[in-house]
């Protein structure tokens, strides 16, 4: 697939059918993700892959953390987090992506999304679909603790075949995000 195809075409799915992803596929994926570039070739991101009853399992404490959450702060407040809940639990694979911020620095950050980016594209390149997720943070300290890790929480990636043609949402034109200085 051409790369430009790739940026372009990848959509983030939200409607996965259930049939199981082959390992191989799954460590040619992550294998992206490691040849990201990263702060002082750092590779400062790590990949906890979910799959079963493992999954299930950490959904299961997800769900729990939000109930308890929107009991306390109200639904509004969860935002898209039940529905991205939900999306989980369909997907058959959820990675977890940490920074093992090895330095402290912001810029470790930008070494993970870089290689959650590469992720994804592969993903789309392997006829499979993905979703990028935020709404993990919705159980920051709780994802931490139950996994008994010591990095960061940099946000999860659901993977699948996807059941849908992702929705082209309306991009930004270049003009309105970049300028040209001379
Ligand atoms: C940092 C980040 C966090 C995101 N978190 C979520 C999420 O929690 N749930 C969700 O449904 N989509 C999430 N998305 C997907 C965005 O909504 C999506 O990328 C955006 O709408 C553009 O659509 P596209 O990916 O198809 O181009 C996230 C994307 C990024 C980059």
């Amino acid at each position: 697939m051409e790369l430009s195809e790739a940026i372009k075409g990848r959509r983030s799915i939200r409607k996965f059918k259930p049939d199981s992803v082959a390992k191989e596929l799954l460590v040619d994926i992550l294998e992206a993700g490691n040849w990201a570039p990263s702060a002082k070739n750092g590779h400062q991101w790590r990949f906890t892959v979910l799959t079963r009853k493992a999954k299930d399992d950490y959904n299961s404490m997800f769900r729990d953390t939000l109930d308890g959450f929107i009991k306390k702060h109200g639904r509004n407040e969860a935002g898209s987090a039940p529905g991205t809940l939900a999306i989980m639990e369909e997907a058959p694979v959820l990675v977890i992506v940490w920074n093992t911020n090895e330095y402290g620095w912001p810029s470790e950050e930008h070494s993970v999304a870089a290689a959650m980016q590469n992720i994804c594209l592969r993903a789309y390149d392997l006829g499979l679909g993905s979703l990028w997720i935020g709404d993990v943070f919705y159980a920051y300290p709780e994802t931490i603790e139950y996994f008994g890790k010591n990095w960061k929480l940099s946000g999860a990636i659901s993977i699948g075949y996807p059941d849908t043609v992702g929705k082209v949402p309306k991009k930004k034109s270049l003009d309105e995000v970049a300028e040209f200085i001379e």
